[in-house]
């Protein structure tokens, strides 16, 4: 057994609206304690000193907050080297940027390396869980998973499925991407931390035929994930439109297929109506909120208040290889901005909440990570106040909890993350 001496802070359920400090447990001088991986207590340093247990080392973190591994619903690891292209938008910017690098996996060295680069990245980030899209290669989902496995860090991946409007290079027939898919999923599904997802990679790359396959193999086994894109910007929305005039809508196009279910990770959710979203929220599925994407590639700002009015699950997203940032905090703040671009608030609180066990929740994996309750796992991140001149100046002068996480979440990169734990290991940390 070992305890971590910090300030600590998790939430314990979502924010309410006027009441946001209630969801959240803060101790100033904390204990986390650990046992074989899990958190098997939290408290106060006070008063856990006072009896501490027998034998359990005790490791002096104080000045750093210690905070749960942040979450990233939706990102794209084969993007890594495409970040920061210039001058598109999503149409333009998959045939310019994407194609070009998604093209290379089908080379085992190539997702190798940039898996092992992707995951440091992560974890220089505080980022411990990801809801991650591979190529059309199944390498791509091997090599990930593999390196996803070495590390014990807990990851949901799949290898990207498509039947029509790509390069041919890229293009598969339905029935070879199911296939694939199908040993992937008996490679990696379940095993360690790692869960599988079935990956269209939207509507338009997308056959009848191949959502249909997509739905049967979806339901031949418990637990399964579904991930897509959903309504970025509105030349996607037009052509889906165009491309199945019979449904109703976009998200129509999904459920028609039987794809809109509890474990359905939509990216982006951005030109949506009303009637969506409430059929997002009867079944239960989660939008993936990509600020920091869906400002660069001028995509449009999501409706974060209306969904969350609705009761839809929603977790952020880097979308990295068009988000512009690993960083879940930096994503946070870019979420802060498009709620004010569009007259709403982003309370400091639920940010944080949406960086740690709202994105768990939108996983469904608020079962395993996302607080510190008992028997969770221990993933979490040691964040530094101090981490540059001006951050230190700033947090300085805060007078509550609210204000420095504010603070921390407008300001803070990887620079402010001090250390990462995964199961309770040390996996990062700051040079
Ligand atoms: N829509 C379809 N594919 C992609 C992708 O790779 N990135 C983003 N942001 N949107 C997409
Ligand atoms: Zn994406």
């Amino acid at each position: 057994m070992r305890a971590i001496r910090a300030a600590i802070v998790h939430c314990r359920g979502e924010p309410e609206a006027g009441n946001e400090a209630s969801a959240i447990e803060y101790f100033d001088d904390g204990v986390l304690v650990l046992e074989g991986g899990r958190v098997v207590g939290l408290g106060s340093a006070e008063e856990w000193l006072a009896s501490p247990a027998a034998g359990v080392t005790v490791e002096d973190r104080r000045g750093y907050l210690l905070v749960p591994g942040f979450v990233d619903t939706h990102i794209h690891y084969p993007q890594t080297d495409i970040i920061a292209g210039h001058g598109k938008q999503l149409m333009d910017w998959l045939e310019h940027y994407v194609w070009p690098i998604e093209a290379r996996f089908n080379d085992q060295q190539t997702g190798a390396a940039t898996a092992e680069f992707f995951l440091d990245e992560l974890l220089r980030n505080g980022t411990t869980t990801a809801c991650v899209f591979g190529t059309v290669h199944v390498a791509s989902i091997d090599t990930f998973m593999a390196a996803a496995l070495r590390r014990g860090m807990r990851m949901i991946a799949g290898k990207v499925l498509m039947d029509r409007n790509c390069p041919e290079t890229l293009r598969e027939d339905a029935g070879d991407g199911i296939g694939k898919s199908a040993e992937l999923i008996e490679r990696w599904h379940g095993k360690g931390r790692l869960a599988y997802a079935l990956t269209p990679r939207f509507a338009p790359t997308s056959s009848p035929q191949l959502l249909q396959a997509i739905s049967e193999l979806l339901r031949s086994q418990n637990d399964l994930y579904l991930q897509t894109h959903l309504a970025e910007c509105q030349d996607e929305t037009r052509l889906v439109a165009e491309l199945f005039p019979e449904s109703s809508s976009y998200l129509g196009v999904y459920d028609q297929f039987g794809l809109v279910i509890e474990r359905s990770v939509f990216a982006h959710g951005i030109h949506i109506d009303h009637d969506d979203r409430r059929r997002m929220a009867q079944a239960g599925s989660a939008i993936s909120f990509c600020p920091t994407s869906n400002m660069f590639l001028g995509s449009g700002l999501f409706n974060y208040q209306a969904a969350k009015r609705a009761g839809i699950r929603v977790g952020l997203g880097s979308d990295v290889g068009a988000g512009t940032r690993f960083g879940i905090s930096e994503t946070a703040a870019e979420a802060y901005k498009v709620c004010r671009l569009r007259g709403d608030d982003l309370h400091p609180f639920e940010a944080f909440y949406l960086a740690t066990l709202g994105g768990a929740r939108a996983l469904r994996l608020d079962d395993s990570i996302g607080n510190f309750e008992n028997g969770k796992e221990a993933d979490f991140v040691l964040l530094d106040y101090n981490a540059t001149p001006l951050l230190a100046r700033r947090t300085a002068v805060a007078t509550d909890l609210e204000e420095r996480l504010f603070a921390l979440m407008m300001l803070a990169d990887d620079r402010a993350v001090a250390e990462t734990y995964v199961m309770g290991e040390r996996v990062h940390e700051r040079s």
